[in-house]
């Protein structure tokens, strides 16, 4: 095993409540009832490839048909090998030509309260001129564009605009530091950068161009930075290399034929974190990832033609790519995006924004809705809410308390929940309720999409009986599925595919209960969920240690309220080097300048040493317990230095 699926998990929570659909909604809706869930999931169980070829038939334009659906050498996969499609054109172009053609596509808001509706004509043209501004700068198909951006639309059109000429995005999330940023640029060989002289956070400006500049000092395939205009921040342009959107756009054609691209041609990398200190580049490719984004956002959303549809996410992360942009537009859906901060100026301002206009459907993460819960009921119940058909829930587990709190102060006791399990890897939404057929548990994501195949088993690959935790594995290729780590296939198949030979392993535990439904119990592996938002331990701890006064680090999760997640870090310090207040504060900092702000430790313990077993792998079940004020429950027979662990309670911050 390569070594993430080893401990045995145990399953405290327990939760009997059951929200049936209402009636009308599931009247309503795409998929009406439990029968019609059960006859499509048994379906797509039965013939896997018939079931995804009717529906990319049905749901995606192609250029040209494929040849076969599925070649599968595990763990290789591709999808509608030989067909031809373009992801902006799914998105664009094919809602122009009905009464689409003048809808909104994007309802756009920024922090200071500036908005902008950009209709899919408007887009379609925004798209290919910033398409002809890519290839005027001389990317071509295949280049990699990284995207360091605010929440604007211009971010939304920069990713069309390459998936329009085969040019492979990498977005970085703008919350990421200029070493971050570095990292990934080299890592996929980036040929230009689009930024902005800034974006508004909490009432104050988030400087990205600044952050670029210096990450180009150490980049070689960096010819090309655009820059919008946001802030007005003042900015140093340096001359030959940095453009300014706006100029570039004032005389770009608006006319740019989509690509006819591969199937399988890689529409963007995303680098998530993994157990190394190097996160990942996962690759995803364009029909069979267009067509798990589609039908996903279709069935689970329920998108119909009149709604308008708003995910609080950030493009930077993967649910920002499926589910604001490619798999809403591809169904011709109106997507609110939202710049700021959800409490700016005050703690209504998402609920202002569903006010405002008419939100229908609304994604966000547990993480927000127990900070806005903890804020007081005052400031929801100072809008109308009425217009919320349907509320959805990603990114970590959703606690019962938080889950009910969404239920009925948000959604006023009317709206199904859909509790979305995935992964940036999996690229669309795996395990979940279809609001209109299946009964929800609070905290539960309850059952596979059709033609997912989920299951839970034990560490010998076996399945566990109901109740019984295990580890949450996929047992088929699925055409959203990531292809592979770029420039890494071998970290692909060790992470993914040898735990379970053959089958894919999320780095989950779960549980299924006596009804089949799934119970996500977290990361089994070094991986945090902080905030909703994937950290690996070692890369903070490679931060730490990247200090000159830390000897070794060791970095674990503390659960939070409203972070699911702290980052704990025990730290042990090279000789000459005093632990005091303000070193602390000087390693925090050093890994927010590393990482970026949302991989600040939490908590710095200083230590002597740390537990060690006797060939010397750090105790890191041991930290967990006392980072969490538990006592160290675990067989600490193997404990190198006793005294260590009784060193570590007495030094807690
Ligand atoms: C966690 C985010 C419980 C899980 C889309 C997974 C969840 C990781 C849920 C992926 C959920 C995501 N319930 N846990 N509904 N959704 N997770 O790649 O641990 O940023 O492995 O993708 O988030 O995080 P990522």
């Amino acid at each position: 095993m390569a070594g993430k699926a080893q401990e045995d998990i145990t399953s405290v929570l327990h939760e009997n409540r059951l929200f049936k659909p209402n009636s009308d909604f599931s009247k309503q809706a795409h998929i009406k009832s439990r029968t019609a869930y059960n006859q499509l999931y048994k379906k797509a169980e039965k013939d896997p490839e018939a079931f995804w070829a009717d529906l990319a038939k049905k749901e995606l334009t192609w250029f040209k048909p494929w040849t076969e659906v599925l070649d599968w050498k595990p763990p290789f996969a591709k999808w509608f090998v030989g067909g031809k499609i373009n992801v902006s054109s799914n998105c664009l172009d094919r809602h122009l030509e009905g009464p689409r053609k003048n809808k909104a596509a994007i309802i756009w808001e920024g922090e200071p309260g500036d908005t902008r509706t950009l209709t899919y004509q408007d887009l379609h043209r925004e798209v290919c001129q910033f398409a002809n501004v890519l290839k005027n700068k001389g990317v071509k198909k295949g280049d990699r564009v990284a995207l360091y951006m605010p929440m604007i639309p211009e971010l939304a059109i920069a990713m069309l605009a390459c998936a329009r000429i085969g040019a492979t995005h990498s977005i970085v999330f703008g919350g990421f530091s200029a070493a971050a940023l570095r990292d990934r640029i080299n890592d996929a060989g980036a040929k230009l950068v689009v930024t902005a002289d800034g974006g508004n956070r909490k009432g104050g400006v988030l400087t990205l161009k600044d952050k670029v500049d210096e990450a180009l000092k150490k980049t070689e395939s960096v010819e090309t930075m655009i820059v919008v205009k946001r802030t007005n921040s003042d900015v140093k342009m340096k001359k030959g290399r940095d453009y300014w959107w706006h100029e570039e756009m004032k005389g770009a054609s608006a006319v740019c034929k989509a690509a006819q691209l591969d199937s399988e041609h890689p529409l963007f990398i995303l680098y998530t974190s993994g157990t190394t200190g190097k996160p990942k580049g996962i690759v995803h490719t364009t029909g069979g990832y267009l067509l798990g984004a589609t039908v996903s956002s279709k069935w689970i959303f329920d998108l119909k033609e009149n709604d308008t549809y708003w995910c609080t996410a950030d493009i930077g992360w993967v649910t920002g790519h499926t589910y604001i942009i490619y798999g809403i537009l591809s169904n011709g859906a109106t997507t609110v995006m939202y710049e700021g901060v959800p409490t700016y100026p005050e703690p209504d301002r998402l609920w202002d924004i569903v006010e405002k206009y008419r939100v229908n459907i609304f994604y966000t993460a547990p993480t927000a809705i127990r900070a806005l819960s903890r804020l007081g009921n005052e400031w929801p119940k100072k809008h109308d809410l009425s217009s919320l058909r349907l509320l959805g829930s990603v990114g970590e587990p959703i606690n019962p308390e938080a889950w009910m709190w969404y239920h009925k102060v948000i959604g006023g006791g009317n709206c199904p929940i859909v509790d979305t399990w995935w992964q940036t890897e999996t690229g669309s939404i795996m395990i979940t309720p279809l609001p209109g057929a299946i009964a929800t548990k609070p905290g539960s994501a309850t059952l596979p999409f059709p033609g997912i195949e989920a299951e839970v088993v034990n560490k010998k690959g076996k399945k566990v009986p109901a109740d019984v935790g295990g580890y949450l594995i996929i047992k088929r290729p699925w055409p959203s599925m990531l292809r592979t780590v770029w420039k890494n296939p071998k970290r692909f198949k060790e992470t993914y595919w040898s735990d379970f030979p053959g089958v894919y392993f999320s780095g989950d535990g779960a549980r299924r209960d006596k009804d089949g439904y799934i119970w996500i119990m977290g990361r089994v592996d070094d991986v945090m969920n902080v905030s909703g938002h994937r950290l690996g331990t070692m890369e903070v701890e490679s931060a730490l240690v990247s200090h000159p006064t830390v000897a070794e680090s060791a970095v674990v999760g503390a659960p939070d309220e409203i972070k699911g997640t702290a980052i704990c870090a025990f730290v042990t310090l090279n000789t000459g080097h005093k632990p005091n207040e303000a070193l602390k504060k000087k390693l925090k900092a050093h890994v927010t300048q590393e990482i970026g702000a949302i991989a600040r430790p939490d908590q710095i313990r200083f230590t002597n040493h740390l537990p060690k077993t006797r060939s010397g792998k750090i105790m890191r079940r041991l930290l967990r317990d006392i980072a969490a004020g538990r006592e160290a429950m675990g067989d600490t027979s193997t404990l190198e230095d006793y005294t260590v662990l009784a060193k570590l309670r007495q030094d807690e911050d």
